[in-house]
């Protein structure tokens, strides 16, 4: 890979504009205002940390992967306060395996087009059941 410091960008961005963990659960202790919302003490709470991830107020063109985003580790993709994700940094680092071992050893790897992704039907975890690649083999 000739630019190895690009994976750890392409990893932020990546869980910014199309996280594995879209939406995550909250049960409010209290009575709580919300962007002038009021939500009463004991309601079950969806939090879409997806639209987080794209609010405009936050994040320059947020609809639009931007791999020198400056920013992009703002994203909410593992949480926010005492439950933030403990396998963050695993997970971190592992993605940024991947794409620099993948980057090397197959450098013209490629997403196969057309194809029509499928997700696993679940409200917080976003996976597609497959994802078709090509290379050239060597
Ligand atoms: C891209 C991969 C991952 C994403 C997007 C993700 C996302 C999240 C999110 C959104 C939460 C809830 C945070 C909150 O309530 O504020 C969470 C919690 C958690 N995650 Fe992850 N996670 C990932 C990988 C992992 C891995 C690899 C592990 C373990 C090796 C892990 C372990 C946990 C645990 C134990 C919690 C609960 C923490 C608590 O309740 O205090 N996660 N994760």
């Amino acid at each position: 890979m000739e630019r190895p410091e690009l994976a750890e960008r392409a990893v932020e961005e990546t869980l910014r504009f199309d996280s594995s963990v879209v939406a995550w659960r909250r049960k409010t202790l209290r009575e709580v205002r919300i962007a002038g919302v009021k939500v009463p003490a004991g309601a079950q709470v969806l939090m879409l940390l997806g639209a987080a991830n794209r609010d405009p107020e936050v994040f320059e063109d947020p609809e639009a992967f931007h791999l020198h985003r400056e920013n992009a580790g703002d994203h909410l993709s593992f949480g926010h306060g005492i439950h933030f994700c403990l396998g963050s940094a695993l997970a971190r680092l592992e993605a940024r395996v991947v794409l620099r071992v993948l980057a090397a050893r197959l450098p013209d790897l490629r997403l196969r087009q057309p194809q029509q992704l499928q997700f696993v039907p679940n409200i917080a975890f976003r996976a597609p059941t497959s994802l078709q690649v090509v290379w050239t083999p060597r």
